[in-house]
């Protein structure tokens, strides 16, 4: 993972990149960084803010040889490593909140967006955009989402060098990966549901045709989370929101 690395100063979004490389064959492992993202993308079509250096904001080319039922579990993977690396290099406690949010203090700070290319039953590529929002100042995260959106500096009073924090999620992740290509999910879940966020608690889920309070259990292999309503029945959620408090 990132032997093949490109760095550009601005791009529209890393992920375009990433897809037009993955197009002109270049390997598994192929990583792309920009300093500045000015078309950055998140998930639901959302936008992604990413002001020049402030930021983590890169794409990998991935090509495992899976079954596109197993792309969520790269998602999930993804957000372990995210937690692990952030952990490891600071007093900051990470959490995830499912599928892929990494928070601190209950404030998003990173976020993954997961785009698969698949043909029949076998994943083409997958293009795993990471956005982390680093050593933003208090008054630079857009305003709008100010209330439930921080960035390291901001949670821990530190600022980050970018680089070096690069190297080691690309490392963190080279030997995630391995271990779960080889060894399966079993250890990536136990990871995710440590750092999961509320797990064994309270909260409310929306889902399309209702709204409803459980307490969240876990994640299953392929990628739903788990929840108990009040009524004891058993809910395998694959897309839902999560709220907390009132
Ligand atoms: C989300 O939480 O909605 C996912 C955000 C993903 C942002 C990253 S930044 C690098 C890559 N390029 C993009 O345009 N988006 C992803």
């Amino acid at each position: 993972i990132g032997q093949h690395l490109y760095h550009y100063p601005q791009v529209e979004s890393t992920q375009d990149i990433v897809h037009q490389l993955a197009k002109e064959g270049k390997p598994h492992g192929t990583v792309v960084i920009a300093d500045e993202q000015v078309k950055g993308k998140g998930r639901m079509a959302r936008e992604w803010h990413s002001p020049e250096g402030k930021g983590v904001w890169m794409s990998i080319l991935l090509r495992p040889d899976l079954p596109p039922v197993q792309a969520p579990q790269l998602t999930l993977l993804t957000a372990t490593v995210l937690a692990n690396v952030m952990d490891k290099r600071s007093a900051l406690v990470p959490s995830i909140k499912w599928p892929n949010d990494i928070l601190v203090h209950h404030k998003k700070v990173a976020g993954i967006l997961t785009e698969m290319q698949a043909e029949q039953d076998r994943i083409q590529y997958v293009v795993l955009g990471i956005g982390i929002n680093v050593n933003q100042e208090d008054g630079e995260i857009p305003s709008m989402i100010a209330h439930k959106a921080s960035s390291l500096k901001m949670e821990s009073g530190e600022k980050w060098d970018i680089q070096e924090f690069v190297q080691s999620i690309l490392s963190t992740f080279e030997k995630t990966y391995d271990s779960f290509i080889e060894e399966g999910f079993q250890e990536i879940k136990q990871e995710w549901e440590r750092y999961g966020y509320k797990i064994g608690e309270k909260v409310t889920i929306s889902t399309m045709r209702r709204d409803f309070k459980a307490t969240l259990l876990g994640i299953e292999a392929d990628g739903a989370l788990l929840a108990k309503d009040e009524q004891g029945e058993m809910e395998k959620l694959y897309s839902a929101e999560i709220h907390w408090g009132e």
